[in-house]
């Protein structure tokens, strides 16, 4: 069965208080989640494997390791977006594969409205990025897809689940791994994880 790893880091703890809060206005929301990605990623990519390089100092060689797979990122848009700068700071070299998916207001299904997805080879491991796990379809959806195109290794990197949506990613995907700042209490009748912070995409793009 996959991991869940939940971040007890005082940093992620104090930015996902920030982010919660109503009266975060959107550039320290998306300032927030910049730092908090940073840390969840930190520990995310913590078994990305290595091989032993030899490298000439200015003095010397020196033994070292150099990262060993090709790693891309997955942003479910448009939470995710928020999550990309954080990402490629760490991985200058990974690639981006957007996904547009949008929950329907009613039924909560999720829709797809973008994947470039074709026939190209997907990096061999692959992190889904989204701040929120609520019902859970828009993560399987988008595991789905990256499934489907080849994808061998995927990890999904959140910020706030509700335990419903993390039952529903670890059934349909128990191979995925999960990192998250927090595990919340429940969802409301529309689908919002309570306590949660209200809307992530419109928290950080000022459209609420
Ligand atoms: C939000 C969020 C996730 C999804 C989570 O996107 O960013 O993608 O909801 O909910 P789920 O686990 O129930 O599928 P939303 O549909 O609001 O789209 P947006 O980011 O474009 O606003
Ligand atoms: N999507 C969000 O942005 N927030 C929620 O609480 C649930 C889904």
């Amino acid at each position: 069965m996959s991991e869940i790893f939940v971040s007890t880091h005082p940093l992620v703890l104090h930015d996902l208080t920030v982010l919660r809060n109503r009266v975060t206005p959107p550039p320290a929301f998306r300032a927030a989640l910049h730092r908090v990605t940073l840390l969840l990623l930190h520990a995310a990519t913590a078994d990305l494997p290595t091989r032993k390089v030899i490298v000439p100092t200015p003095l010397e060689s020196a033994e070292g390791l150099a990262l060993d797979a090709a790693v891309g990122f997955a942003p479910i848009l448009r939470a995710g977006l928020g999550m990309v700068e954080a990402a490629l700071t760490l991985l200058p070299q990974a690639q981006v594969w957007h996904l547009g998916f949008y929950r329907d207001e009613v039924t909560l299904q999720p829709v797809k409205y973008y994947s470039p997805l074709g026939r190209q080879t997907l990096p061999e491991i692959m992190f889904v990025l989204d701040p929120m796990l609520a019902t859970g379809g828009s993560a399987v959806a988008a595991v789905n897809e990256l499934k489907k195109h080849g994808a061998r290794r995927v990890k999904f990197v959140g910020l706030l689940a509700a335990p419903e949506g993390i039952a529903r990613l670890r059934e349909a995907h128990p191979d995925v791994d999960i990192f998250l700042a927090a595990v919340d209490r429940t969802l409301n009748a529309k689908g919002y994880i309570l306590p949660g912070l209200g809307d992530a995409g419109d928290r950080q793009f000022g459209t609420a």
